[in-house]
């Protein structure tokens, strides 16, 4: 993880935020290489779950939404972590991510969780948890914090307006606080803290501007939002992060089927992309852990350096959301089947609310999962000096690799940089995205090129003025052969199908 974290940041796939000014806690940068990973990841999802189906659709919904889509979704309401202070050590944590201790049990600390602190006993008390950072049981109450971000929409100024209607009166704290979540909440909105919700409303709009027949899916993906108490390890958790969902409606009854389908599918599509399928499995969620709009749930996990952990949740959602828009909004998202036999009537003509099957994943966590994947050691080999050296190198699948081919002229004159420009242009005008690199020695380009994860690299050198061949050096076994500059773009192309 370290490894990869150093890596990203030399190589320019990902940076701290605004770092000049000491970085902003879980808030990244995605550097000119790391942009190029993230939207390949993004684009490939597109492409398997929209452009390669019949019965998916696209949306691009606006991130701020009306603020009774939250209500409705229970978001207001419940998006919330359980949150307690340590009164021995004063941090602040997540009671659901405490760890766990016997009730009424006694246990050792410190005062103030110093290492040479004055040795202290306690008692755990009945929520069952100790301070994660120094074992305390000395520990407020839980307190809810809501996980969405609030803005607030148009020229209005609450505070000020607060300031006037408060200002000279006496008022209890509890009367202070009541009437300033009012004034907020009167022109307040928030950053989506996912992106699904505008499938749901959106439901009846898209079904019928496309004539679309159940089963269907709606797909989004983009920026989503949330407050998160705990961000940890890099990119894994953070509070502006990528999702890409996809809502997949179905007729009442027939939501096993479906989540069976998404399940392996999903599973699928990143061993495809992935070196080694074994750091990768489902879990069913146990009973327990269901949300509650769920009937059932399966995670991707994979094996981060950490352990096993969350990659994509993928929920069979009932018509929890759909009927919960519909009761709010006052608006039918149903759905009418002229051909189906109502079950209810026993005649045609069914009119239901669609069941979901929601698989939902992460873009930004799933570039770090393949950065993971691909990062690798070669076994050590002699350098130019005779030194055993290993070589770094990003096993990338081509179709996530920032850049497909980097072309490289042997030295900046004899023609060689213009034929190599050349070369790139037509790489350009086929679409494929090709790196002209011409700074420091071609070894040094090529371990470049093989930290960024480039498949290919085409030398262009004195010979290739005259012959019109380049060498073409394939990234995991550095093994070289010479082809011809006409032929450069068919090979690299067939070899990017070929995966
Ligand atoms: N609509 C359902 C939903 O949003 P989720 O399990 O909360 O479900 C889905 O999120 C996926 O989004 C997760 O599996 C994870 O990949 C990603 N994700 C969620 N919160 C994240 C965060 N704070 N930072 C990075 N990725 C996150």
């Amino acid at each position: 993880m370290k490894e990869v974290i150093s890596l990203s940041k030399q190589r320019g796939f990902v940076f701290q935020s605004s770092e000049i000014y000491g970085g902003l806690k879980s808030c990244y940068d995605y550097g000119p290489l790391g942009v190029e990973l993230k939207r390949n990841i993004m684009n490939e999802w597109w492409r398997s779950m929209v452009h390669e189906r019949e019965d998916i659709v696209g949306l691009d919904a606006s991130i701020i939404m009306h603020p009774r889509v939250w209500e409705a979704s229970g978001h207001l309401a419940g998006f919330a972590d359980p949150l307690v202070d340590c009164r021995n050590c004063k941090e602040r944590f997540r009671a659901d991510k405490a760890p766990r201790a016997q009730p009424g049990s006694d246990v050792d600390y410190t005062e103030g969780g110093k290492k040479r602190g004055k040795p202290l006993k306690g008692k755990v008390g009945e929520r069952g948890y100790v301070c994660p950072v120094c074992g305390s049981p000395d520990l407020s109450e839980e307190r809810k914090f809501n996980l969405m971000f609030r803005t607030s929409l148009g020229p209005v100024d609450a505070m000020q307006e607060l300031a006037e209607m408060l200002a000279g009166k006496s008022l209890p704290a509890e009367e202070i606080r009541r009437l300033i979540d009012e004034k907020v909440k009167e022109s307040a909105v928030y950053l989506r803290p996912e992106t699904a919700q505008a499938m749901f409303v959106q439901f009846a709009n898209i079904q019928q501007a496309l004539a679309l027949k159940i089963p269907f899916g709606i797909a989004q993906m983009g920026k989503s939002f949330r407050n998160e108490v705990t961000v940890e390890h890099f990119i894994f958790r953070s509070c502006e992060f990528e999702q890409m969902e996809m809502e997949y409606f179905v007729e009442p009854g027939k939501q096993k089927e479906a989540l069976e389908h998404w399940k392996t599918e999903r599973l699928n599509w990143y061993l495809r992309y992935a070196n080694d399928g074994s750091r990768f499995r489902l879990r069913r969620h146990a009973p327990d852990e269901l949300a509650h709009y769920a009937d059932d749930c399966y995670d991707v996990e994979y094996l981060y350096p950490w352990g096993w952990g969350e990659l994509e949740g993928i929920a069979s959602r009932t018509d929890y959301d759909l009927k919960k828009h519909s009761e709010h909004s006052g608006v039918p998202l149903t759905y009418f089947d002229q051909e189906e036999v109502d079950p209810q009537t026993g005649k045609k003509g069914y009119r239901f609310t669609p069941y979901v099957i929601e698989p939902a994943a992460g873009a930004t966590r799933a570039t770090l999962m393949f950065l993971l994947d691909a990062f690798a050691y070669d076994n050590p080999r002699p350098d130019s000096k005779g030194e055993a050296k290993r070589r770094r190198v990003l096993k990338l699948h081509p179709r996530l690799a920032p850049y497909k081919v980097a072309v490289l002229p042997l030295v900046k004159r004899d023609d060689m940089p213009e034929l190599a420009r050349e070369i790139v242009r037509q790489f350009f005008d086929a679409g494929i995205n090709a790196k002209y690199d011409e700074q420091h020695s071609i070894g040094k380009r090529y371990a470049r090129h093989d930290e960024v994860g480039t498949p290919y690299c085409l030398t262009v050198d004195g010979d290739s003025v005259k012959d019109g061949t380049v060498t073409i050096r394939e990234r995991d076994t550095t093994a070289q052969e010479r082809i011809k500059i006409d032929e450069a773009l068919s090979v690299v192309r067939k070899r990017l199908e070929k995966v």
